[in-house]
């Protein structure tokens, strides 16, 4: 089984990937089509859900992991948490728009400009000094919660619900749920 440090990696590969897809373009200001543009908000819908998971379960398992267990977790996590709560206010904003309003690019450069700079502050600045203190049980026991924890997680951002673990672990899954349901009535994430 997948220890925690692999199944977040592996998010942030695949998050790093859709980034570098999306910045190729083309983009409305660069003479995309509409079916171009059709297709460019499709890739942004599936960035949001499949960010949105990743940041509901790291903050539901990853940060009070942290907490518990790195020398500055209190510190790292509180920081972390602060830029995730900001990225999802670009999100649920981006998530309203379409690809051939400027807007759209505006914030989805802010993000991704944003995104980069988490990655890197996670898996530099939090991940080397939690390895060694997190005992291998609990890596893995982690990296199942999240690996499992995928199929239920919410799809959209919620920026105005706290980043609060007890929070997230009552009302994440309602929280889910309605957000699968109207997905579901919309279409969103699909192809
Ligand atoms: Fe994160
Ligand atoms: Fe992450």
């Amino acid at each position: 089984m997948a220890d925690v440090f692999t199944v977040l990696a592996q998010d942030h590969r695949e998050v790093q990937a859709m980034l570098a897809e999306l910045e190729k373009g083309p983009t409305g200001a660069t003479g995309a089509s509409a079916d171009q543009l059709a297709l460019r908000k499709k890739m942004a819908e599936t960035l949001i859900i499949e960010e949105s998971k990743h940041e509901a379960l790291e903050e539901m398992y990853f940060w009070p992991a942290v907490r518990e267990h790195h020398p500055a977790g209190d510190t790292l996590a509180d920081e972390a948490t602060a830029q995730e709560q900001e990225a999802k206010h670009v999100l649920a904003d981006l998530d309203k728009l379409d690809a051939s309003e400027s807007r759209f690019e505006e914030l989805l450069g802010t993000f991704t400009a944003a995104a980069r700079e988490h990655i890197a502050f996670e898996e530099t600045r939090v991940w080397p000094g939690l390895r060694s203190a997190l005992p291998a049980q609990v890596a893995d026991e982690l990296g199942t919660k999240i690996a499992d924890g995928k199929k239920t997680a919410p799809t959209r951002p919620h920026p105005h619900t706290p980043a609060a673990p007890s929070v997230l672990k009552t009302a994440g899954p309602a929280v889910a749920a309605a957000d699968k349901a109207r997905d579901a009535a919309t279409g969103r994430g699909t192809d």
